[in-house]
């Protein structure tokens, strides 16, 4: 008789770090011990499960204090789809098929359970090894917050904090110089940390990868805060996958084996634009204004998770050990309204969550006056 009791579990976590990661892992490890289950934290994602990867035995013990620490102590990887996985054969780089090297190492570590922490790349990988009798349980990260089937996904309030932070900083030296200041944000398909932190820091303009940009309503946006807002500077938030209407997201790499292309390039795109633009109708009352650019980058993945986030990440991993106790699997926890729910991993990866021109936090946007780009 197959023993159904749940005696180990691996966690690991794929794709983009983000605060939060070290909480979930925290209170795995900590339900799961206390319910008698021995836990393995796997190494840089899948990558810990294909031969010559490394996995640790993971006690509580080993995760005091790692409650408020950003990043994941198990290391993770954007680029380590067992499925495309990246390798270069008589030096040229390919991407090989080893999932079943992923299904042979659960086997090989005992493993009862693998509990995947990741964003819609990660949540696909483990939904594709649930098909191949991987028992899976997913749990939703990632600080773009592009996951339908969760109400929020840890790691993103954190950025928006960082990102509005640095929007208050970037309001005073704008002030004091009369500039235009532009952050460039993190989302590359979806505009969630450039809509929430600028409506929170209070920007004049917010551009996002849903709407297509018109530089024309950027401009009169800015001159309304010169012509009838006696104001002399400007606060842009761009999402990094923001591009004007007619022309395509910018990037700044190519996409090799087992990669994706690197977006960037749309704060600065925003600022040549604008200043070519305020040369080319240059108006004695104001001039040319200066424009200055910074791109927030990978601050916004960095640092201790704050509170919503933390409280969200430990309430996560509480469930997903409860999950595998119950054996329920290809499920991933979910954040609905206050109770953490599960769903089907399938349902989580087909429905990705992008601002919506016409939701109520936009229309408020543009009751407030910020330009949309529109
Ligand atoms: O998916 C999270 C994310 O931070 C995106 O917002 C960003 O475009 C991407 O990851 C950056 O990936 P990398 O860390 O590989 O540059």
């Amino acid at each position: 008789m197959q023993d159904l009791q749940t005696r180990r579990i691996g966690l690991l976590t794929g794709g983009g770090d983000c605060p939060g990661l070290n909480a979930v892992i925290w209170a795995a490890v900590r339900t799961a011990t206390r319910a008698g289950i021995e836990v393995v934290g796997i190494e840089d994602g899948f990558e810990g499960l294909i031969a010559g990867g490394s996995a640790r035995t993971l006690k509580i013990e080993d995760v005091r204090g790692i409650l408020r620490e950003g990043g994941t102590i198990l290391g993770t990887t954007n680029r380590g789809n067992p499925f495309r996985y990246r390798t270069v054969v008589d030096g040229v780089e390919k991407e090989i098929d080893c999932s079943d090297e992923v299904v042979r190492g659960v086997r090989r570590m005992k493993l009862d359970a693998l509990v995947v922490i990741g964003g819609d790349g990660t949540l696909a990988i483990g939904h594709e090894l649930s098909k191949k009798g991987v028992p899976v349980v997913g749990v939703p990260k990632t600080i773009d917050n592009d996951l339908g089937a969760t109400d929020t996904t840890f790691g993103f309030y954190s950025a928006v904090t960082t990102a509005m932070e640095a929007l208050d900083k970037l309001k005073t030296t704008g002030e004091s110089h009369d500039r235009v200041m532009i952050l460039e944000v993190m989302g590359r398909h979806a505009g969630w940390i450039a809509l929430h932190s600028g409506l929170a820091a209070g920007a004049h303009a917010i551009l996002v990868p849903e709407i297509p940009y018109r530089l024309d309503a950027v401009l009169d946006r800015i001159r309304a805060r010169y012509d009838e807002e006696g104001r002399n500077y400007t606060l842009i938030v761009v999402a990094e996958g923001a591009h004007p209407a007619g022309q395509e997201t910018s990037y700044i790499a190519e996409q090799t084996a087992g990669t994706v292309a690197r977006v960037g390039g749309a704060g600065l795109g925003l600022e040549r634009a604008l200043t070519a633009a305020f040369e080319a109708d240059w108006n004695p009352t104001r001039g040319v204004p200066e424009v200055r650019t910074t791109v927030l980058g990978h601050l916004q993945r960095g640092g201790s998770p704050g509170a919503f986030d933390r409280i969200v990440s430990l309430r996560f991993g509480c469930k997903a050990v409860e999950l595998c106790i119950a054996r329920r699997w290809n499920r991933m926890v979910a954040l609905r309204g206050t109770e953490i729910r599960s769903c089907e991993l399938s349902e989580a990866v087909a429905e990705p969550h992008f601002v919506d021109p016409a939701s109520q936090l936009v229309t408020q946007a543009r009751g407030l006056g910020v330009c949309l780009g529109e």
